[in-house]
């Protein structure tokens, strides 16, 4: 089980490095333009310095043979850099996913929502999954039974693809993303701070303070 942390603000994700609790950090384009970053590769080989993990940044929806080159040249900003491709209706992601892994670009596949896109996402060579958790209860789909399938569908055929819960908003749903099986969590700071700040703990706190 491991933590990745959602977010682009430099001084956030510093700050959790340096508890030693994050193997890993995804971005999106709201997290970006919420930084007002205009040079995304100077910004991501940051991102990638100081954390030294996997660092995700999401392609954007154009022209298919610039989404390659634009993949590559990303891969090629830093070694830790994974490109995320989002599960356009439209299916290019598909082939995205498949002609990166043929030229060795590591992707993580965005905006799941169902199981039955994590398994195509799987077949055409990912080697993450973002399953957006919380996006896909909110629209009547049980994130957990389908994140539990989906970790024993993996396990039992040897796959090497991780699945990382996304989209988790609060405490309750990053405890349940890792029950299901999710090998990765990702969450901004905000909910690891209220994790933090569990309400036992800080009842453990004001007893012992007496004492001091
Ligand atoms: C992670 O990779 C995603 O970008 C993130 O969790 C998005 O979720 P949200 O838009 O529901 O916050």
């Amino acid at each position: 089980m491991k933590i990745f942390l959602d977010s682009a603000n430099l001084a956030e994700i510093q700050y959790w490095n340096e508890l030693g609790v994050i193997s890993g950090v995804t971005t999106n384009i709201k997290l970006l333009s919420e930084q007002n970053v205009a040079d995304y590769r100077d910004h991501l080989t940051k991102i990638a310095n100081i954390v030294n993990h996997p660092v995700s940044f999401e392609l954007q929806e154009d022209d298919y043979n610039n989404m390659i080159n634009m993949a590559v040249e990303i891969s090629n900003w830093h070694r830790m850099m994974v490109v995320k491709v989002p599960m356009w209706p439209s299916g290019i992601g598909l082939k995205l996913l498949r002609d990166l892994k043929d030229l060795n670009v590591r992707t993580n596949t965005t905006w799941v929502t169902s199981i039955t896109q994590a398994v195509m996402a799987l077949h055409a060579g990912t080697n993450y999954i973002s399953y957006f958790w919380s996006r896909a209860n909110k629209n009547g789909i049980n994130a957990f039974s389908d994140v539990q399938s989906l970790h024993y569908f993996l396990k039992d055929k040897f796959y090497k693809c991780l699945i990382i819960g996304a989209s988790i908003h609060n405490e309750e749903e990053f405890k349940n993303a890792f029950k299901a099986g999710a090998d990765i969590v990702t969450v901004s700071g905000k909910v690891l701070q209220e994790i933090l700040n569990n309400k036992a703990t800080l009842l453990i706190q004001k007893e012992r303070e007496e004492y001091y």
